[in-house]
């Protein structure tokens, strides 16, 4: 299933807000609109908001340089959005000059080219990673990198189903990830629709199980890689990456090759995304502490290469201190 599509003239997204309760689908008409939905995380995922955003820049392609600035502003540390706009505008500047209907069209070709090639890497990224599963295998995910959080397939998540499908016997548990539940809410529903065993964790059960010998591997997604390895991931990918060091269980890092920010030096210079403090002092729309306390939200945290043992590309499988050879 395609979570984001055009249909019709506009963009058709999985309001993941939603999600488990419902499957529901939105039809997104303007750019304004495209960007509530990226701020609010109804589309989430480094890869499905860059594609989210190639769409947009179809519907505002008669303001391009605004659309642009709105879209990359949305959310600031995955840097698939950025990347993806500015694939966007490339087009547009290739087409400068041409009339306005068929600029829109060959923004929109490229905007389904961007979704379509998302789902080839994905797959391509399942079959270099699934190598790593073997028989038998407690596998740790935090957040959601599955087809959720791209066009399809998956990233961490698309290993998993890789060596699933494969026949690998392999049990995985995946970690709630407070505070926006993509672990509980997401991860849990795509595992349970393709069938692959899992039990659900609170993320600070984490330690305890690799303590007790009971995670394997641990494989996540990635939201910006900087050039020496340095890897921002969802808030706790760092803690999880600490733990499986202390414990000697291997840590990889899944990703498409657009997800690395050649241009950073190191993590240092990831800019971390903070959101509402609503978010922590709130499950849903139950306030679970007294009124008036300050939380912090930071989105993201920063994973230093030393903690990474690879990084899973649609060109193979990299050391943190090779990363300049999976972009070429
Ligand atoms: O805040 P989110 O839900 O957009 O964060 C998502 C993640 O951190 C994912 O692990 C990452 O984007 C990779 S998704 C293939």
């Amino acid at each position: 299933m395609r979570t984001i599509a055009w249909e019709k003239g506009k963009v058709r997204i999985i309001d993941q807000t939603q999600l488990p309760q419902r499957l529901k689908f939105r039809l997104l008409k303007t750019v304004a609109a495209v960007v509530r939905a990226i701020k609010t995380m109804q589309v989430r995922g480094a890869p499905a908001i860059g594609v989210a955003a190639a769409f947009g820049c179809v519907l505002g392609s008669s303001r391009l340089k605004d659309t642009a600035g709105k879209l990359i502003a949305a959310r600031p540390t995955a840097v698939n959005l950025k990347w993806a706009v500015e694939r966007m505008l490339r087009v547009a500047k290739a087409g400068r000059g041409l009339p306005p209907e068929k600029l829109r069209w060959l923004l929109l070709e490229e905007a389904l080219r961007l979704a379509e090639e998302d789902v080839v890497i994905n797959k391509k990224i399942g079959r270099n990673g699934s190598r790593l599963i073997k028989n038998g295998m407690n596998i740790l995910t935090v957040c959601n990198a599955g087809a959720l959080a791209t066009v399809d397939y998956g990233t961490a998540l698309g290993v998993i189903r890789t060596a699933h499908a494969s026949g690998k016997k392999i049990q995985v548990l995946a970690a709630e990830t407070r505070p926006r539940l993509q672990g509980a809410k997401l991860t849990a529903w795509e595992l349970k629709r393709l069938k692959i065993p899992f039990t659900l964790i609170t993320d600070n059960m984490i330690g305890h199980f690799m303590q007790k010998k009971q995670i394997d591997l641990v494989v996540v997604g990635a939201d910006r890689i900087a050039r020496n390895g340095d890897t921002a991931n969802k808030i706790g990918t760092y803690t999880a990456a600490v733990l499986a060091k202390a414990h000697h269980i291997p840590f990889y890092v899944v990703a498409p090759t657009s997800t690395i920010d050649l241009a950073l030096r190191s993590g240092r210079q990831i800019v971390i995304e903070e959101r509402d403090g609503s978010e922590v002092t709130n499950i849903g729309q139950e306030r679970i502490t007294p009124k008036g306390v300050r939380a912090a939200n930071p989105a993201f945290d920063v994973t230093p290469a030393k903690y990474i043992s690879g990084i899973i590309t649609e060109a193979g499988t990299f050391s943190p201190s090779r990363l300049k050879g999976a972009k070429l």
